[in-house]
Formats: C-alpha cells, structure tokens, sequence
C-alpha cells in the first residue's frame, strides 16, 4: 500500500490520473470524468469550492413533480433522484390530492437544538444555582455573533444547563434553542455554541467561587434531533372519493386494506423501516432539489420515528365518520438562504421554480412531497403490488442498457406489456428480434 501525501494540493488533472489508475483503461476513465466536467469554468469552479479533491461531477436526474397543491397554493416541484418510480408516483398522489382538495401542512415551530458539552469538576449545586447569572453573561458574551440574526427577527432562545453525571462523572451540557429564520443556519449555531465554551471559560475565570481550570470544553455542536422543528402535513377526502383511487378494490376496501398497512408500520421495525423509506423518497428528493442537507433531514427523521423507544411509523391513515385521512409528522430542519441553497445554481433555480419559499414554505412543501410518495407506495402495496409500477420503470432502464433502435424498443414495450420483465427474459426477446 502507497499512502498518498499531499494529494489535495494535487492538479484536478494529477487528481483524476491517481484516481483512475486502478481502471482496467485509465485513460478511458480518465476522459470519462472529464466529459462530466461543466463546460462553463465558473460554474465548475463553484462545484468544486463545495466539496473538496472533485474530480468530476456525477448527474443526476432533475425531475419535476407538478400538481401539488399545499395550503391552497400549486408547486410545480422540483425533485433530484435516480429512482424513477419515485417521481412517477409523487406526480400521481399529487395529481390526486390535488382533487381532494390538496394537502394540508402547518409548521409547529421552527426551533432547532444545540448542545455544547463540558465537564465540570467544581460545585455542581453552586453552578446549578449560578444558571440565570450565566445565561445573561453569555446573552451578552455571544452579542456579536447574534446581532444580525436578531435584527432578522431570530437568535437564541432558550439556554438551559442539563447535568448529565449520569453518562459520565462530572459531565454537563448548556442545551440551547435558536430560530435561524430562513436560514438552516447550522453555521450560526456552532459558531454561538463555540463562543458559549470561550464565554463560560471568561465567567468561571472572573466569577467569585469558580475555577476556570474546573471546566473543561468537550465539544460544541448543533444537534440534528430537531424534534421541535417539526411539519405537519395531512390530506383527508370522504370515502367516495376514494373511488378512484383503484380499480381493483371498492374505495372502502381500499381505505381499510391502506389503515392496516400504515397500522403495521406504527409497530413492526422491518415494515416501519421501509414505509419510512417510502416517505423520504419524497423528502430527500426536494431536498437535494435545493441544495438543503438531507444526512441530517435523515437523522432526524428516524430518529423521531423512534422517539416513543420502538422505532415507529412516521405517518398514521384514519377513517373517522366517513373520512379517510392521511398525515405525517416529522422534523424537517430545511433553509432557503444561505449554505448551498443560493451557491449552487440548480439549487437556487428550484427555489425559484417553488417561487422563492420562506423555510416554513419549504419545510411543508417536502412534507407534501415525503406524504404524497408514502401515499403512493402504501396505494401500490396494498392494491396492485408495487413491482408492476416498478418493472415499467424497470423494462425503461433494460432497453436504455441494451441501446436499442426506436421501433426495437417499441416491439419490446408492447411484448412485456402484460408479462413478468427480467434483463433475460428482454434480451432472449431481442435476440431473437434480431435474427432474421
Ligand atoms: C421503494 O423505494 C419504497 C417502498 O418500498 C416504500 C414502501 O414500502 O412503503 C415502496
């Protein structure tokens, strides 16, 4: 094994050579990632201010999703992903809703958590007692870097000093609440919890009673388990109407089959797992859309789901007097300024597309998106199963490898229309459309 050293201060050109030299043609691969190169240097050289050793770009579809209509208001909505079906199936469940009246989504708050950890090896009972004392020290410690986000109607709102001795002696954590308003604000955040850890130094420092040296900074960081920063979103129709969900079931049998599936989700791990997959299709996708972090969208969303301590469905189904409902709850920490919403231009052209959102907007339209997938799949499931959709997608992607002529493709489409698709099976057919 080589170790490479200084590989980042290496020519993108030098960088890609290394990086393919393991390739059975180097060259080959070489000018592969070159082709993905973006023709126009300014907007590569974006690219590559965002992450760090680019050799290339890797595309991937940008898709949109129209007819959703959340809160009265119609989306065309922009969604980034590779699974084809998710698209396909968050353009139908809008199309529907949209129907009945759309989707309904309401923002609880928009409160996100951070946590700077320490040790403390003084008088807990004293530092307990010396909370109202700190927080206004450190209110006023940390004033220059909260001053514009004040002026912006945003800030600190909450600290609160939580003594933790249960995970480790000696250990603490200032539990701090901020409203970064539009911004997901995740630098804003850490650099306030990094000025907490120099402000409680200067106050044990020059504070009667306390020792600097019996404090002890361990890490200063946001918390992605915003489970105060949550979204709301349902969409409800009567029962008749659900007539057209399928036409394989009556609309009651069809309400009742989808109630089971969503109630096997809110307990069972292997179907919960997957149902909420099924919902951050959707999410992940707007999110990625507009250049927001959907690692910790991901995070969040699981581990709220596993909030009552069984890892749970994120959404419920009900028929209450008639009325069929569906609806999901989930954190959804999103910006639309700052970060990648605005560098990275397909980023900021989707926001555009949704018609420049506030993060609240945002926050429930992705919600709309996660419950109108998840609407989808569970229809599918529990209806027609979810492989005849997805081998459509399925028999697209075969005839797109085996690079067939148009009026091939055709003869190919019409053959598996109504029979079982694998990549023998397409290939065995086109064999034999081949020999003459
Ligand atoms: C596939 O990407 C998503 C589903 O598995 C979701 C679900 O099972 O609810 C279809």
């Amino acid at each position: 094994m080589k170790i490479l050293k200084g590989f980042s201060k290496l020519s993108s050109e030098e960088k890609r050579r290394l990086a393919v030299s393991s390739c059975a043609d180097p060259e080959a691969a070489k000018e592969e990632l070159e082709s993905f190169i973006h023709p126009d240097p300014d907007i590569q050289q974006i690219l590559e201010g965002i992450s760090e050793n680019t050799v290339s770009n890797y595309p991937l579809p940008y898709n949109v999703a129209p007819n959703f209509i959340v809160n009265g208001k119609q989306y065309m909505v922009p969604m980034v992903i590779e699974e084809s079906s998710v698209v396909a199936a968050a353009s139908s469940a809008a199309r529907f809703w949209a129907a009945r009246g759309g989707f309904h989504a309401q923002v609880e708050s928009k409160t996100k958590v951070g946590q700077l950890h320490f040790l403390f090896a003084g008088d807990h009972n004293r530092l307990n007692a010396a909370m109202t004392e700190i927080e206004a020290f450190l209110r006023n410690y940390v004033a220059p870097v909260t001053r514009n986000m004040e002026r912006r109607g945003g800030g600190i709102r909450q600290l609160q000093l939580k003594e933790r001795s249960d995970i480790l002696g000696n250990y603490f954590q200032l539990l701090a609440t901020f409203d970064t308003i539009d911004a997901m604000g995740a630098n804003f955040i850490n650099s306030c919890l990094e000025e907490f850890a120099e402000g409680l130094k200067a106050f044990f420092k020059d504070t009667e009673d306390f020792h600097a040296d019996d404090f002890e900074p361990l890490m200063a960081i946001l918390s992605n388990y915003n489970d105060k920063c949550l979204v709301h979103v349902s969409a409800s129709c009567k029962l008749e109407e659900l007539e057209e969900a399928t036409a394989l079931l009556s609309a009651r049998d069809f309400a009742r089959r989808f109630v089971m599936a969503v109630r096997i989700a809110e307990s069972d791990v292997y179907r919960a797992t997957t149902h909420n997959k099924g919902i951050m299709n959707g999410v992940d996708a707007v999110i990625l859309a507009t250049g927001n972090d959907f690692r910790a969208i991901e995070a969040a969303a699981h581990a709220y789901a596993a909030r009552s301590g069984q890892y749970r469905s994120l959404s419920t189904a009900t028929i209450e007097n008639g009325i069929f409902t569906i609806s999901l709850k989930m954190p959804m920490a999103l910006g639309t300024t700052g970060g990648l919403t605005r560098l990275h231009p397909l980023a900021s052209r989707s926001l555009e597309i949704l018609e420049n959102p506030t993060a609240s907007e945002l926050m429930r339209i992705a919600g709309a998106a996660g419950l109108a997938n998840n609407f989808a799949a569970v229809r599918s499931l529990t209806t027609t199963g979810i492989q005849s959709g997805h081998m459509r997608m399925h028999l697209s992607n075969i005839i797109l490898q085996l690079k067939t002529t148009p009026e091939e493709t055709e003869k190919i489409k019409a053959r598996f229309e109504d029979k079982k698709v694998s990549y023998q099976a397409v290939v065995s057919y086109l064999e034999k459309l081949r020999t003459p």
